[in-house]
């Protein structure tokens, strides 16, 4: 084993917990799942998804535990340090640079959304939204503020950049105090608020009934109806597979370089088996009861199946950020509702923001010996340059492409490196001691099976059936309005720019290792 450095520590195992349950937390529970399941069957997306909770979601958290706590134990905090420890050979360093691409692209865009929930809390508390009466007028609201569109609430795009400069401030600061000054107590802080207001939300949305006694079939029941009943006939469609494997992805923060990093802070010996799958499961439980009870069903309580339809189907953020506001000018004490609605989003944003911006900041601490301070400083400086084009960009798809490259195709295919570095290279046999060891339960002996053949096949045939029929016309931009090419070939451009950064960083860093 190298010689240890002086590594961070988590403080306390219940902050370990809520800072990795923290990590899976966010957004995607409360905007994605709803939207996902709405579209895709309803009920009966539940069937994929829990299928692949269980094949890809489960396995992949003890993978990434597993990969991160053997890196941490040769003081690797990123994916190139410990891929090299899993395979002797000068490629595993570079599989490992898509961990900090990932984990760095999406914390830009990721980080910019996060800022508009503060925003609109800021916008609840102060009833700024409580004029606009009509679906209409309120995504006119959320565009203006998005500098989408021209007229609105706000003529210009500074109140949305100010409170991105915010955001960006607390998520930066948070990293720069570190993992127990920082993460830990941020996680031990947001998480239980988190779970105050997602049960104050539930209950407020489930006691709804039916909001307006002339109308009986708006009303909670059918509002949960239209989420859970299940459409068996969307199980043939390969599409609903894919978003299915798509939100297990996303909302467990698997397969983006950040859980690894996170579990390169625990001592070589303590429990990550058990660790693993709670934190797995507090997220399947914020995700399936509170994520499906809140927007969907308050919706159609308040607008009908309808027009639920048309607004999941106009995409996440219009039944967060347009619909709930509409629902709260018509609650008693809807300022309040919508300023805990808007916070829960922004602790569950944060929490996973903080996480992104993790593995690049170890990364350049140990492989470059710089201090915190000045790691996190870089990362702010890529990070701030960044999103300038998503924000000025937006309207062009930019963040869109971002997403679709990083957050989803990618996590997949690093997804299906790891797991084949893990499993195949470094060694079945050795991932599971390691996987097991100073557990405070066994895992199952079953995932041995599933984890080396049937997790990385699943994970090959999606890349497949991506190759085969997607690949070309997404990449050729089919479809895509002619107006908005430039900007996604722009997004495109960015992307490979931070890539090739990354890499001959990388390169620089063992460089530099095998010089000292
Ligand atoms: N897992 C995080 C989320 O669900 C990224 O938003």
């Amino acid at each position: 084993m190298a010689e240890q450095i002086e590594r961070e520590q988590w403080g306390s195992k219940i902050g370990l917990i809520l800072a990795v349950a923290g990590n899976a937390v966010g957004l995607g529970n409360f905007l994605r799942f709803p939207v996902q399941a709405a579209q895709n069957g309803g009920g009966a997306f539940m069937i994929p998804y829990f299928i692949f909770f269980l094949l890809l979601g489960i396995p992949l958290m003890w993978i990434e535990w597993g990969i991160g706590r053997n890196g941490g134990k040769y003081n690797h905090g990123s994916a190139p340090g410990m891929f090299n420890v899993l395979w002797k050979n000068n490629l595993a360093k570079y599989f490992g640079t898509l961990g900090l691409f990932i984990s760095l692209v999406i914390m830009i865009y990721y980080t910019y959304i996060e800022s508009w929930t503060l925003g609109y809390s800021f916008f609840s508390i102060t009833k700024m939204y409580f004029n606009e009466q009509n679906f209409s007028a309120m995504r006119t609201f959320l565009y203006s503020y998005q500098g989408r569109a021209i007229g609105g609430h706000f003529t210009n795009i500074w109140p949305s950049y100010i409170f991105m400069l915010i955001t960006f401030g607390i998520n930066f600061w948070i990293l720069y105090k570190g993992i127990t000054k920082g993460i830990e107590r941020l996680a031990k802080i947001g998480m239980p608020l988190l779970f105050l207001f997602g049960i104050i939300l539930t209950i407020r949305v489930l006691t709804l009934g039916t909001p307006n006694p002339a109308i009986p079939q708006n009303s909670i029941e059918n509002g949960l109806a239209f989420i859970w009943n299940p459409d068996f006939s969307s199980l043939g469609n390969p599409k609903v597979w894919l978003a299915a494997a798509g939100q297990i992805f996303f909302t467990l923060s698997v397969g983006m370089g950040t859980i690894q990093a996170y579990a390169s802070y625990i001592k070589a010996n303590d429990d990550i088996a058990l660790s693993g799958l709670s934190t797995s499961a507090t997220n399947e439980f914020v995700e399936v009861i509170m994520g499906g009870s809140i927007a969907i069903p308050a919706a159609v309580a308040f607008f009908g199946i309808a027009m639920t339809t048309q607004i999941a189907n106009a995409g996440a953020f219009d039944l967060g950020f347009v619909s709930m506001p509409l629902i709260f000018h018509q609650i008693p004490y809807g300022p309040f509702f919508g300023f805990i609605w808007f916070l829960l989003l922004f602790f569950a944003g944060i929490t996973s923001s903080v996480a992104m911006g993790q593995p690049l900041i170890s990364f350049l601490e140990e492989e470059f010996k710089m201090t915190r301070k000045k790691a996190t400083t870089i990362l702010a400086i890529v990070v701030i340059i960044s999103v300038q084009f998503v924000i000025f960009f937006l309207r062009y798809g930019f963040l869109d492409e971002m997403d679709y490259w990083a957050g989803t195709f990618g996590l997949v295919l690093f997804a299906l490196i790891e797991t084949i570095l893990f499993m195949w290279v470094f060694g079945a046999d050795k991932a599971w001691d390691e996987m097991n060891r100073g557990g405070e339960i066994k895992i199952p002996r079953i995932f041995l099976f599933v984890m080396k053949f049937v997790t990385p096949v699943i994970l090959a045939t999606i890349l497949l059936w991506w190759l085969v029929k997607d690949a070309i016309p997404i990449f050729m931009l089919k479809g895509v309005p002619a107006e908005n090419v430039p900007y996604i070939w722009g997004a495109r451009i960015l992307m490979l720019v931070l890539l090739g950064s990354l890499i001959w960083l990388v390169k620089a860093a063992w460089k530099r290792r095998l010089g000292n």
